[in-house]
């Protein structure tokens, strides 16, 4: 499809041969779109990172919990992690056994660690008094991960730096006797150690240097059965400046010579596990919205939109940068010519700012633009915010062939929670 800007999907035959304003005019607008070649792609990317028989990648279900794609994923290979009770029922309702989750909390009550303790594989405690809770609840004998704070953290933002002096999270390494003595006195197995630094790297020089400190860390403890590095492996946002991809290849080896010279050294017979959210479905979801005005407030062009920051929160939250196609009724050709423009959602906030002074064709009312790379925590992030209603879901199978996957919400979804007036 030659249109004014789209040789992205073009190129990747993202819709699968669907015309995206096809599309919205079928499903409504704003309208998430997910390709399951992509993902299954970017799946089996993760899961052979590594290629040694004790490594399993393991998606983090945070990212995007619709269990359509959970299974696409499930069907690739790796396991999967959930962090609240409604992940676990995603993850369960995509077909993952109990034994194929990991439980990566923060935080949570003594009902959330019964419940997902009898559902999953092991529970990740983040702190030792989480650690005192979770062992008051479970029966004896019952697996926990330990999670530790290696002091490295790493991050698009450090809204997502996970760990270091100034997080919330983890355990301290200096504190991991106690976490010992936790588990002898609630008779708890100390199945695993795991960590997470942070979300979204291009370079792998931190997660390396960190996963060197988490092997230094979890040397002296023996019988573990799970090791695990965490997330964080980032995509290229900027597709149309050919923005260079993470190096998988180079971090892959670096990363098995690694684990190799630990097993060897160690005698280590557990799994070496990673838990990468972002890198699983991002580049397998874009984001459809329409252009609803077109409008200038003095010197800025504003190109208004129906994707409020409610829709897609990453911008607003993060200052995060999404890509931005341009589909036009007609098929015209691509225009190569730009100029600044601020894209604006319909939210009443100023901060409603989907992307800044962005160089892109003139864009008109009518158009529908795509924003890329919106598989990840992007539906996973939506709110109702102005009582706005979430978009549907649609996947497009290898055959071109779409399918709704989360049907758009409507008013009387907002209203069905709320009790009866008197
Ligand atoms: N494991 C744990 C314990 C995590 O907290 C996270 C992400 C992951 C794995 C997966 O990390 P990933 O591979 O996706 O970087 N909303 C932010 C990202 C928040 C990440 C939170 N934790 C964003 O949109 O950039």
């Amino acid at each position: 499809m030659a249109n004014i800007r789209s040789s992205y999907t073009g190129g990747v035959n993202f819709f699968g041969g669907n015309d995206p304003l096809e599309l919205i005019r079928q499903y409504g607008s704003p309208l998430y779109v997910y390709n399951e070649e992509m993902l299954r792609r970017r799946s089996g990317e993760m899961r052979d990172l590594v290629k040694l028989p004790s490594f399993k990648a393991c998606y983090s279900a945070k990212a995007n919990a619709n269990p359509h794609l959970l299974r696409i994923v499930r069907s690739e290979g790796l396991l999967v992690d959930s962090m609240s009770l409604g992940e676990l029922l995603m993850t369960r309702a995509a077909g993952f056994e109990s034994d194929e989750i990991l439980f990566v909390c923060n935080n949570v009550s003594a009902e959330e660690f019964k419940q997902a303790q009898a559902s999953s594989r092991v529970v990740s405690v983040d702190s030792l008094s989480q650690l005192e809770l979770f062992g008051k609840n479970v029966p004896a004998g019952s697996r926990v991960m330990v999670r530790v704070n290696p002091g490295i953290g790493a991050g698009h933002h450090k809204k997502v730096v996970t760990a270091g002096k100034e997080t919330k999270f983890g355990v301290n390494v200096e504190d991991l006797p106690r976490a010992v003595e936790l588990c002898e006195k609630y008779k708890l197995q100390l199945f695993g150690i795991n960590q997470h630094i942070g979300s979204l790297f291009m370079e792998p020089d931190k997660f390396l240097a960190a996963a060197a400190r988490l092997l230094e860390i979890v040397e002296p403890f023996k019988e573990l059965e799970i090791i695990d590095f965490g997330g964080g492996y980032g995509i290229p946002y900027h597709k149309y400046e050919n923005e260079a991809r993470l190096d998988l290849a180079d971090l892959g080896q670096r990363f098995a010579a690694m684990l190799e010279e630990f097993t060897a050294k160690t005698g280590y017979r557990g799994r070496f596990v990673i838990e990468p959210g972002r890198y699983v479905p991002a580049e397998s979801g874009v984001l459809l919205g329409s252009v609803t005005a077109v409008k200038n407030n003095g010197p800025v062009r504003f190109v208004c939109t129906d994707v409020g920051f409610n829709i897609l929160p990453r911008p607003m939250l993060y200052d995060s940068f999404h890509d931005v196609e341009i589909y036009r009724q007609g098929n015209p050709a691509p225009d190569s010519r730009t100029m600044p423009q601020t894209l604006v959602g319909n939210i009443c906030e100023s901060g409603d700012i989907l992307a800044r002074d962005r160089e892109l064709p003139e864009v008109q009312e009518g158009d529908v633009l795509g924003f890329l790379d919106a598989g990840a925590y992007c539906f996973a992030m939506s709110s109702n915010y102005n009582q706005r209603v979430r978009p549907a879901e649609i996947l497009i199978d290898r055959a071109g062939k779409v399918k709704l996957i989360r049907r758009r919400e409507v008013p009387e979804d907002l209203i069905a929670m709320v009790t009866p007036l008197d």
